[in-house]
């Protein structure tokens, strides 16, 4: 386990006795290049449980030859046990030997340096670290694969469109989490919107309700944890991390409402509540209802709630002039997407049903990933990624301030949740601070208007 504060080794070092250590040397495979069939590596930065299952989805892919190769978190137990995961799952594909796990707030750096260019990095951390990360993705020349969402309010959205450009310029393969975009089922539905089938939508709706999930709710940070770490830890807690828990699990349905649209909402309303907090000193509502207006007038209406002993409900809908559309029935996957010629859902009244059983979106990701790196396909999902995600804050922040938010305002807004993030220590002041009473700041609606918290 190579931890960074106790690297005593050089880099040059370091690349010796990894080179002894693996039969997968640079000298020994050919840096990969578009069109090529060589060894992809891959490295995991954010061993928790969606990096591991992005890995293995990556291990998955059947185009040629994929190894994991390097690994980096900042907790030595998350990278261990991921690890460990992974190599009882896959033992011949993964090829993470000590010298090649590392631990710390650069721990990405120091993996990300042990690839080639054109491997691939996935980057599955809290959002907050994702436009840190993929700046140096770029410099390295590393194709990635980075989780939904990109950005967590106006400031890093705005970087991350630059960082999508250069991208672009540098040819790198760029996927995003927003793994709905690749079932199949949603994209013949997409093709069948487009063509009329259930005339112009009008109105738009999504419901994300069940009990507490992630790391939403968190008791007061333990007296002998370091508060950076702890924030990380509980990242769903603190709207800097991760956009609170309305941006983690809600984008994926306000993505998807939005693609079937064709087009991405201009304003934002909003209400939103916090019960049954008991002692939690996190910063999310437990109630949202969002209305987003697009450009032409229409709505599209989203509904999320982590309560128990309420109902429960997880579907996304779209109505149109002449029916409606299931975008997602029960869960991302499978869709069960269908059209029907009314607005009851009456099975007598269906027009089309995609063919069960779907295939996993969370390996076509990767499927057509790995695919646009092999025969060098046009390829970068980070602008769109960046748009769904500030979407997303824009329905926050409306329900944060009570006020209407248009898409320009939160775009063009000063409020960086962290600024200067690239630079963050163990030492650092923690990006939020708690009150003398141990509790973080909580938004709050027509008082404090013009930020979120
Ligand atoms: N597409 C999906 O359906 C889906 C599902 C789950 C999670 N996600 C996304 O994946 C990301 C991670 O979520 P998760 O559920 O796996 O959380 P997690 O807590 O299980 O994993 C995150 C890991 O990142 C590590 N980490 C945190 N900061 C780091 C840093 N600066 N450098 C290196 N490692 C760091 C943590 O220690 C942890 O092991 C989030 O953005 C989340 O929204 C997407």
């Amino acid at each position: 386990m190579n931890k960074s504060a106790e690297t005593t080794s050089s880099r040059r070092d370091f690349l010796t006795r990894t080179a002894a250590a693996s039969a997968l040397t640079a000298a020994a495979i050919p840096p990969v290049h578009a069109g090529g069939g060589e060894t992809i590596q891959v490295a995991l930065i954010g061993a928790g449980g969606r990096g591991g299952g992005a890995a293995m989805d990556a291990l998955n892919t059947k185009s040629g030859p994929i190894v994991l190769t390097a690994m980096a978190d900042v907790f030595e137990g998350r990278l261990r046990s991921c690890h460990k995961n992974l190599s009882n799952s896959k033992k011949s594909q993964v090829d993470v030997p000590p010298e090649r796990q590392f631990v710390g707030l650069d721990a990405y750096k120091k993996a990300m340096d042990s690839l080639r260019p054109g491997d691939v990095a996935i980057l599955a951390t809290p959002p907050a670290f994702r436009w840190v990360h993929l700046t140096y993705a770029i410099q390295k020349g590393l194709n990635v694969f980075m989780e939904k969402p990109v950005t967590v309010d106006g400031p890093t959205t705005r970087r991350m469109f630059k960082l999508a450009e250069e991208a672009h310029k540098k040819n790198l393969k760029i996927g995003v989490g927003l793994m709905v975009r690749h079932c199949r089922g949603r994209q013949e539905l997409y093709e069948r919107i487009k063509g009329g089938e259930i005339g112009d939508i009008i109105a738009m709706r999504a419901y994300r309700m069940h009990g507490p999930v992630g790391s939403a709710f968190s008791g007061p940070k333990p007296a002998n944890e370091n508060e950076i770490l702890y924030q990380i830890r509980r990242f769903h807690s603190f709207l800097w991390a991760s956009g609170g828990c309305f941006s983690d699990f809600y984008i994926h349905q306000i993505d998807e409402c939005c693609w079937m649209k064709g087009s991405w909402p201009v304003k934002a309303h909003a209400v939103g509540g916090r019960h049954y907090r008991g002692g939690d000193v996190d910063q999310n509502f437990d109630n949202y209802a969002v209305e987003y207006t697009f450009a032409d007038g229409t709505k599209f209406f989203y509904y999320g709630r982590t309560m128990n002993g309420c109902h429960d409900e997880f579907s996304s809908h779209a109505h149109g002039t002449k029916g409606h559309a299931i975008i997602s029935m029960s869960s991302h996957t499978p869709g069960k997407v269908r059209t029907f010629r009314s607005h009851t859902m009456a099975q007598n009244d269906l027009i089309w049903a995609y063919p069960q059983p779907e295939k996993n979106p969370y390996q076509l990701e990767w499927d057509d990933l790995i695919d646009a790196i092999r025969n060098n396909k046009p390829y970068n999902e980070a602008k769109r990624g960046a748009e769904a995600s500030l979407v997303t804050s824009m329905g926050r922040m409306a329900a944060h301030t009570g006020r209407v938010v248009t898409y320009d305002e939160i775009l063009n807004s000063d409020h960086e949740f962290a600024p200067d993030l690239d630079k963050l220590t163990l030492d650092s002041p923690a990006p939020l601070q708690a009150g003398p009473d141990g509790k973080y700041p909580v938004p709050q609606p027509g008082i404090q208007k013009k930020r979120e918290y």
